[in-house]
């Protein structure tokens, strides 16, 4: 006969099952990495809470504010960037704001508001190859060699379908050399990522731009972030763009907006008309 369980090892045992870091809950009480929430309330920003959370430490505020600045760049791109049409036409058909959000933040991936993630792995790859001693050009132009000869063609981070210079990555740029100026960061993926615009540039024979995902990649690298968080930081940061714009079509009252004015063919390019044997 099996013994009864212990009813205290039960209790551990499901008190083990979600084991966290990063939110302390009683009753009572709401613990963020050990602060209590009622502190950080109208003294911490939005910026060093996510930190906190995902750091597990308050920032210095002037790298918060850093960090800020690429959640501001990044917040919009008007109704042609896929993801804010998807949310928009996704509230015509009638869903509502959680779902739009989430739908338009599912297309954010590799080609599209994710790339930063491919981006800042790029950039740790050359820092590495830096570290063991090659010259910045050297190992940009081995690591994109490599990227090539991988069938990847286009390097994450770079490229924009409407602006020659993307005015977000020269701003986000130039805060990060105040803050290198500062001693807030080491300024070297920066450096990684001009040399990278500049080898691209040689390669396609003109000026293929750092874009806002390559951009942020930089910021969120020189902060601390690892790469994924540089998709994740992105998809909170477009989120907003996606809720406001969610928001303005949920009030024009327009149904089942698809991606053309209905007044615009596509072009059909299967078989001609045709017709089933008679029965
Ligand atoms: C964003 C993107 C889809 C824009 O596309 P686009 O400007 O319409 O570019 P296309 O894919 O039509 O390419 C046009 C030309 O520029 C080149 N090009 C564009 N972006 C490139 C990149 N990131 N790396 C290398 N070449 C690139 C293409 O190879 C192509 O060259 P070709 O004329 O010799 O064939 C594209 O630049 C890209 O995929 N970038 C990488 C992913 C990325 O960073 N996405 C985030 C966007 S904010």
């Amino acid at each position: 006969m099996s013994e009864a369980p212990d009813a205290a090892a039960l209790l551990e045992e499901a008190a083990r099952y979600w084991r966290t870091s990063i939110t302390e809950i009683r009753p009572g009480h709401i613990g963020l990495r050990g602060y209590p929430i009622e502190e950080l309330i109208g003294r911490a920003g939005f910026a060093e809470v996510l930190w906190l959370l995902l750091r597990g430490e308050l920032p210095d505020p002037r790298r918060a504010r850093l960090l800020e600045a690429a959640l501001v760049a990044s917040v919009d791109h008007g109704p042609q960037a896929p993801a804010i049409a998807i949310a928009r036409s996704a509230v015509s058909c009638g869903l509502p704001l959680n779902g739009a959000m989430a739908s338009a933040i599912n297309a954010l991936g590799d080609v599209h508001g994710g790339a930063g993630q491919q981006a800042l792995e790029l950039f740790l790859r050359i820092e590495a190859l830096r570290a063991t001693g090659q010259g910045l050009d050297e190992a940009v132009t081995g690591a994109i060699g490599v990227a090539a000869r991988e069938g990847e063609e286009h390097l994450p981070g770079y490229g924009h379908r409407f602006h020659p210079v993307d005015p977000r990555s020269g701003r986000l740029l130039a805060l990060v050399e105040e803050a290198r100026a500062a001693g807030l960061v080491s300024g070297r993926l920066a450096e990684v990522a001009r040399a990278c615009e500049a080898a691209l540039e040689r390669r396609k024979g003109r000026h293929i731009p750092l874009n806002i995902d390559g951009a942020t990649a930089v910021v969120y690298g020189e902060l601390g972030f690892a790469p994924p968080l540089a998709r994740g930081l992105f998809c909170l940061a477009r989120g907003v763009g996606i809720l406001a714009h969610a928001w303005e079509q949920s009030g024009t009252g327009e149904r089942n907006k698809g991606p053309m004015p209905r007044a615009i063919p596509y072009r059909y390019e299967g078989p001609g008309e045709r017709h089933l044997p008679e029965p």
